[in-house]
């Protein structure tokens, strides 16, 4: 086939055609080497978010991205190789609990992660906000860290899936977040260069999710589990719910100590909930447990033992953090000031609504998030939840404390979440987390 110019392969998806292989092939080595530039490489992403793209189509993007860097094979590991991947979410911290808890049970957990993307948190940017943590390693240290300590949280890089590294950075800045394939692609890409034996994929829908009700978020699911295993890569996939933000703190740094609470036995209820159940399906597809039960008595005890907390701070030590963080949250970068605020009532209600989506966007207004590729983000900022859904809440009762550096900012973010706070004179019931398990 004639090799296409960049503005014919856009025009032909923007038309609503199938792409070829050798068409999806050339936008993802044009990404990787510069031939498709940032503008026409984002308008190909809105293409692709507005035409969809068939299931033959997102599986060649999926591979010539993961081809787009080292693809790695770990035959010298002998424990069970099992990562987890969330589509993203606000104060989804699960995946800093969940690398040290499944290390501590027996798994090998090689994990490749991204930044915060669009109003959703990343776990790179929570690394990042431990003074010294490096998420990028060179392939020896990587296979002599997974030998040594069994795990390892790393980001793309120039050696490692660099198409996902640079398309994600324009997704995030450019609304083409929101896509079935171009999430599929993103997130298998990352997951198939690991060298790992079997996948648990976190499939988040609601408010503060990328799919915003659960036919969507099962469709996506559907397409992750059906891709990755027509790759030969043993997934499952939970769907679960993210209408309000997981667990009690946004923000970087906020989020690294509520992780450590957890893996100390002191996690809030909800994200624990999540933990533990992505963490017994890693276990079970590891052939480490055989049922859901007998895994979650073995995670708990991990936690209650201490061992999940010090493979922790195995992991900051060994990729070069300070490992006194663990005992010493003040070493985390911290804000001078905070705020709380109340909900204005002048009579107890109940709080019927924390929306994440909200919650997110303040959050990256607050600078804990990006709003262009060069944005900084300040690792200390963020949000403290007091109270959360069905709470009843008394006048004058503080809902949210912020945690801020720059008061300038202050009014536009309290402003926004007035706006994700809703209150009901009825008692508020609490809907299930986890509404399904989809297989290969
Ligand atoms: N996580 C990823 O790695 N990619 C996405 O597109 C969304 C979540």
């Amino acid at each position: 086939m004639m090799k296409r110019l960049p503005q014919e392969i856009i025009a032909r998806k923007r038309d609503g055609h199938q792409l070829e292989r050798e068409e999806v092939e050339a936008f993802v080595s044009g990404v990787v080497s510069g031939e498709f530039k940032d503008y026409q490489s984002s308008a190909l992403l809105m293409a692709i978010l507005l035409r969809g793209m068939t299931h033959e189509e997102t599986g060649w993007l999926t591979e010539a991205m993961m081809r787009s860097g080292r693809v790695v094979k770990l035959p010298e590991i002998t424990r069970p190789k099992v990562d987890k991947h969330s589509t993203g979410g606000v104060g989804d911290k699960v995946s800093l609990i969940l690398a040290p808890l499944a290390a501590a049970c027996g798994l090998c957990v090689p994990m490749m992660s991204g930044r915060g993307l669009g109003h959703t948190g990343g776990t790179l940017d929570k690394l990042d906000a431990i003074p010294g943590f490096s998420t990028q390693l060179d392939d020896a240290t990587y296979r002599r860290q997974l030998l040594e300590i069994h795990q390892a949280m790393i980001g793309q890089s120039a050696d490692m899936v660099p198409a996902d590294r640079k398309l994600y950075a324009l997704r995030d800045v450019t609304g083409t977040v929101e896509s079935i394939p171009l999430l599929c692609a993103s997130i298998l890409s990352k997951k198939l260069a690991e060298g790992i034996d079997a996948l648990v994929l976190d499939v988040k829908f609601g408010r503060g999710a990328f799919m915003a009700n659960e036919a969507d978020g099962r469709k996506l699911a559907q397409s992750l589990v059906a891709i990755a295993s027509s790759m030969g890569q043993p997934t499952s996939a939970l769907l679960t719910r993210m209408e309000q933000p997981l667990g009690r703190m946004i923000g970087n740094s906020l989020e690294v100590i509520e992780a450590m609470d957890c893996l100390r036995g002191e996690g809030p209820e909800d994200l624990m909930e999540v933990t533990y159940a992505l963490c017994a399906e890693m276990l079970r597809l590891g052939g480490l447990e055989a049922d859901a039960a007998a895994a979650r008595t073995t995670l708990e005890k991990a936690i209650q033992s201490g061992a999940a907390l010090e493979a922790f701070r195995q992991l900051v030590e060994a990729q070069g953090g300070d490992p006194r963080v663990v005992d010493d949250y003040e070493r985390l970068p911290l804000t001078d000031h905070c705020v709380e605020i109340d909900a204005e009532n002048a009579e107890p209600l109940y709080l019927a609504r924390l929306d994440a989506h909200g919650f997110g966007q303040a959050a990256c207004v607050l600078g804990a998030g990006r709003s262009s590729m060069e944005a900084v983000i300040d690792p200390a900022v963020g949000f403290e939840l007091l109270k959360k859904e069905g709470d009843l809440i008394e006048p004058g009762e503080p809902l949210v404390r912020i945690h801020f550096n720059d008061a300038t900012k202050v009014d536009r973010v309290v402003e926004r979440l007035r706006l994700a706070i809703g209150l009901s004179p009825e008692p508020v019931a609490p809907q299930p987390l986890i509404v399904d398990r989809i297989v290969g």
